[in-house]
């Protein structure tokens, strides 16, 4: 049995779903890692250093928050998986339009390490239609994010189109 899982994703930036799920996976396995991907092909709006300072401070109150801890990888996710010596992967089904990319990815990982597993959670239905690119696309129209990202998240989203709004990886 696995007492580690890793929860890998852009997380650019992190939402309130996203920190559902965190909470979900920390009643089933000890120690979550989240993975912060920086070398995927998606443009991202934050840093990987940001995004892991976000999800650091988003979660820094929860009760479940030793449990987590939160990393930047490169390269492959099965890689990553047998370097922190995990076979299992979290992943956030919202809705069934979600289901087959997910599919699609769980077993691409599946056929390159047979080892590891997919663990899909849904999060709560409340937060079913949050997405990191609705909460941009809010964020850069001065929209309230208070009900989609954590505070930390949407003081970061406020300095970021206030200010210089070019993409970064
Ligand atoms: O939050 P996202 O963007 O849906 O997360 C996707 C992510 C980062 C988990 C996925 O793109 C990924 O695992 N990238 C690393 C490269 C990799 O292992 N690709 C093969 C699996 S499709």
């Amino acid at each position: 049995m696995s007492k580690t899982a890793l929860f890998p994703g852009s997380f650019d930036p992190i939402t309130n779903g996203h920190v559902d799920l965190l909470g979900r996976a920390c009643d089933l396995f000890e120690k979550i890692i989240v993975t912060v991907a920086v070398n995927n092909t998606k443009t991202a709006l934050f840093t990987g250093d940001e995004r892991v300072e976000m999800i650091q401070h988003a979660i820094q109150d929860k009760p479940w928050a030793s449990q987590v801890v939160v990393e930047q990888f490169q390269g492959l996710l099965i890689d990553y998986a047998r370097q922190k010596d995990t076979k299992i992967l979290i992943r956030g089904v919202r809705q069934i339009s979600d289901f087959e990319y997910e599919f699609r990815m769980a077993l691409t990982n599946r056929r390159l390490a047979p080892e590891v597993d997919t663990v899909f959670l849904m999060p709560d239905e409340q937060l079913t239609f949050i997405s990191a690119s609705v909460v941009k696309e809010i964020a850069a129209w001065g929209g309230d994010l208070s009900s989609f990202v954590p505070e930390p998240v949407a003081t970061a989203l406020r300095q970021k189109f206030n200010g210089n709004a070019s993409s970064s990886t």
